[in-house]
């Protein structure tokens, strides 16, 4: 069965990000997926960020990723970005590891000001990393999230679930393309 990554960027323990993606991934799962959730936050942090990619738990990770069907990224907006944490775990993953794995990209952020961030942001991030096929995406505002709960208002489960159909489209039509093999 096809296996879908959830990338949590959020360095926090009650995390509106994560309490999105636990949305997303109960979705996927209806949809027959399986999913993994990776909160990045824990990995070791000096790993990361000194870029020690033969650590067991980095390179685990590191390995789950490429090992991935599809991919949902979801970050805060920190500093009208994408977050730090994601952004190291990112520096670290081979070069053009998303090249034809269909992404989804999802910020949670305080201000609907910074919605931009999703596309000045977040998806050039994942361009970067060869990404060909990333879905439409989603800034959803914290006030719709209740992280401790672990619930996300109507509105903004509308929103996320338009975003996922949209994903999944794209996914069933990777999975099912025929492979090309090179003439002569
Ligand atoms: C250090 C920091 C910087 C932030 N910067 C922004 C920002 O520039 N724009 C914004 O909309 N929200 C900003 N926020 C709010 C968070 O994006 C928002 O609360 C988010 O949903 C937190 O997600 P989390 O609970 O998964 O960490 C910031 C929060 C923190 C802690």
């Amino acid at each position: 069965m096809p296996r879908i990554v959830l990338l949590n960027g959020s360095p926090s323990t009650r995390s509106s990000t994560e309490a999105l993606l636990i949305h997303v991934a109960d979705d996927l799962r209806m949809h027959g997926y399986n999913t993994t959730l990776m909160n990045l936050r824990s990995l070791p942090a000096e790993a990361l960020l000194l870029a020690r990619t033969d650590q067991p738990q980095l390179a685990a990770a590191l390995t789950e990723v490429q090992a991935a069907d599809a991919l949902v990224v979801g970050t805060p907006v920190y500093q009208a970005s994408y977050s730090g944490l994601l952004k190291t775990f990112c520096d670290v993953l081979p070069v053009g590891v998303l090249r034809g794995v269909p992404v989804l990209p999802l910020l949670t952020g305080g201000s609907d000001g910074h919605i931009l961030a999703l596309d000045h942001g977040l998806k050039p991030l994942l361009s970067t990393l060869g990404a060909t096929s990333i879905a439409a995406g989603r800034f959803i505002n914290s006030a719709h999230i209740s992280a401790g709960a672990g619930v996300i208002s109507p509105g903004a489960a509308a929103e996320v679930s338009g975003a996922t159909a949209g994903f999944l489209t794209e996914l069933d039509r990777h999975l099912t393309a025929p492979v090309r093999v090179p003439v002569g």
